[in-house]
C-alpha cells in the first residue's frame, strides 16, 4: 500500500515506555535464564491494588438498571458534584459541576484532546502553534503536540532555580530563538512534577498565572500527582486556588497514581468554562463518556473516608520505598543530599555515573546486565540527558533485590 498516513504519525514511534515494556520482554528468556528476570521500575503504575471500597462500589453499581447504557461525555451529574465536592475540600476550590468540569478517559486523554482543540494542524514550521511544555517532563506532551500538528518548546527546569524558573526570561529567550510570539497557545506545567518529583510554592503558581494572563496564553496544569506527597505541611496546591487563575487555567486530574485505579481509566479536566466547553464540545464528538459503574465507583471514593486512608497509607508506603531506593544508590556512590529527596511523587531521578556518555547506554547496560527496567532521562527532553528515571512502585523486596543487583554487577557511581 502506498504511505497514506498523515505526517505526524508518520514521524512518531509507539509510546516510549511501551518500547521499554517490549524491550524487557524480549530479553527476559535470557535474562531468567542468568537469574536476572526483569524488575519493571520504568511506568509509573502503584503495583498496589485499588481500595476494596472501590470494588466494592463498583459490584454494588452493576447491579443497577441500566447501568450498562451509553452516559454522556461529560459525566454524569454525580460524577461532576462529587468532584467539585473533592475540588472544595481537598483545595477549597469552587466549581461549578455544569459548566467547569468535564470527565475524561485518564488524564492522558484529556490532555491529548485539550491540545488538539487549540492547534491547528500544519507542517509547516513556521506557521506552526506552539506550546511551552516542562522539560525535562511527561514524555506524551511533546508527541500530543506533534501529532495534534504543531510545535513543542521546552521550558527547561533546572535545580538551579529549584524547578521553577522565571517564565519572563523563558519568553525573552523564546523570542531569541525565533518563536513567534503569535503562535504560542498555552504553556504546560506538571507539579509534582513527572519525571522529577519536583514540586512548587504557591508564590510561583501565582507566577504563572500571572504570566499567562499577561500573555493571553492557556495555562494547563497537570496534577496527575497531586495526592502523592510525603509531607503534611507541604501538600500540593491546585492552580485554581491562584486569583484569576479561572481566567486562564484548566487543570487535569486522574484516578490512576492516587487509587492505583490505572487500568480504570478515569480522570477530570476543570477550570476555565469557556475552555472546558470548547474541550467538550470537541470530546463529544469523538466519545460518549465514561462507563456509569466506573463513575460511580469513583465518585464515590473521591469524598469517603476509605479512599482518604487509603492515599495516606499509600503515601506512607511511597515514602519507605523511595528510602529504600535512595538508601540504596547512596551506597552505591551516589551523592544525594536529604534536600533533594522529592518530597512528592514516586519518582526518582538521579544522574548516570560520568563513566557513560548517553542516558541510554546506561539503562540499556543496566537492563541488559541486571534485568532492572528504567527509564533515560532523554525520554522527558533534552534536558534529562545525562540522568535516569526510577519509579519506586515495586515491592520493596523487588526494590532490595534491584539494589543488590546494582551492587553485585558493579553498578556504583564512580568507577
Ligand atoms: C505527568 C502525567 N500526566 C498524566 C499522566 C496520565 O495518567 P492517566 O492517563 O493514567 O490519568 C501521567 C501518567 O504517567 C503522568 O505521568
Amino acid at each position: 500500500m502506498k504511505e497514506l498516513f498523515n505526517e505526524y504519525v508518520k514521524s512518531i514511534d509507539t509510546y516510549i515506555m511501551f518500547r521499554i515494556k517490549q524491550e524487557a520482554a524480549n530479553l527476559t528468556p535470557e535474562l531468567e535464564a542468568k537469574g536476572r528476570a526483569p524488575i519493571a521500575l520504568a511506568m509509573g503504575a502503584p503495583v498496589a491494588p485499588p481500595p476494596q471500597f472501590v470494588y466494592d462500589k463498583l459490584t454494588e453499581a452493576l447491579k443497577t438498571p441500566q447501568i450498562h447504557t451509553y452516559s454522556t461525555p461529560k459525566g454524569e451529574a454525580f460524577f461532576l458534584e462529587a468532584i467539585a465536592k473533592r475540588m472544595k475540600n481537598r483545595f477549597g476550590v469552587e466549581l461549578d459541576p455544569k459548566t467547569e468540569i468535564f470527565s475524561l478517559i485518564g488524564s492522558k486523554e484529556g490532555l491529548a484532546n485539550f491540545i488538539r482543540a487549540l492547534i491547528n494542524p500544519t507542517t509547516n514550521p513556521a506557521e506552526q502553534d506552539v506550546i511551552l511544555v516542562p522539560d525535562p517532563g511527561y514524555a506524551s506532551y511533546t508527541q500530543m503536540i506533534k501529532t495534534s500538528g504543531g510545535k513543542s518548546y521546552g521550558i527547561p527546569l533546572t535545580k538551579a532555580d529549584n524547578y521553577m524558573p522565571d517564565m519572563n526570561k523563558i519568553w525573552q529567550k523564546m523570542l531569541q530563538d525565533g518563536i513567534n510570539p503569535a503562535k504560542v497557545k498555552a504553556m504546560v506545567i506538571n507539579y509534582p512534577s513527572n519525571p522529577l518529583g519536583a514540586t512548587c510554592t504557591k508564590e510561583y503558581l501565582k507566577h504563572i498565572v500571572d504570566f499567562c494572563r499577561e500573555k493571553q496564553i492557556w495555562l494547563i496544569s497537570d496534577a496527575a500527582y497531586c495526592d502523592i506527597y510525603f509531607d503534611e505541611n507541604q501538600k500540593p496546591h491546585s492552580v485554581l486556588e491562584i486569583e484569576g487563575a479561572k481566567d486562564v487555567a484548566v487543570e487535569f486530574y486522574s484516578f490512576s497514581k492516587p487509587y492505583s485505579m490505572t487500568g480504570f481509566r478515569l480522570g477530570w479536566v476543570c477550570g476555565n468554562a469557556d475552555a472546558v466547553g470548547a474541550f467538550g464540545r470537541l470530546k463529544s464528538t469523538i466519545d460518549t463518556g465514561l462507563f456509569k459503574a466506573l463513575q460511580k465507583c469513583a465518585a464515590e471514593v473521591l469524598n469517603a473516608k476509605e479512599g482518604d486512608d487509603y492515599i495516606k497509607a499509600a503515601n506512607k508506603s511511597f515514602k519507605e520505598k523511595q528510602m529504600i531506593v535512595i538508601n540504596g544508590f547512596r551506597e552505591l556512590g551516589w551523592q544525594i543530599k536529604d534536600e533533594d529527596i522529592p518530597s512528592a511523587t514516586f519518582y526518582i531521578w538521579l544522574p548516570i555515573p560520568p563513566r557513560y556518555k548517553k542516558s541510554t547506554d546506561f539503562t540499556s547496560d543496566v537492563l541488559k546486565t541486571s534485568g532492572i527496567v528504567l527509564v533515560p532521562g532523554n525520554a522527558f527532553g533534552n534536558n534529562g540527558e545525562g540522568f535516569f528515571r526510577l519509579s519506586a512502585v515495586a515491592s520493596d523486596d523487588q526494590l532490595k533485590e534491584t539494589i543488590n543487583r546494582l551492587k553485585q554487577d558493579g553498578f556504583v557511581y564512580n568507577v
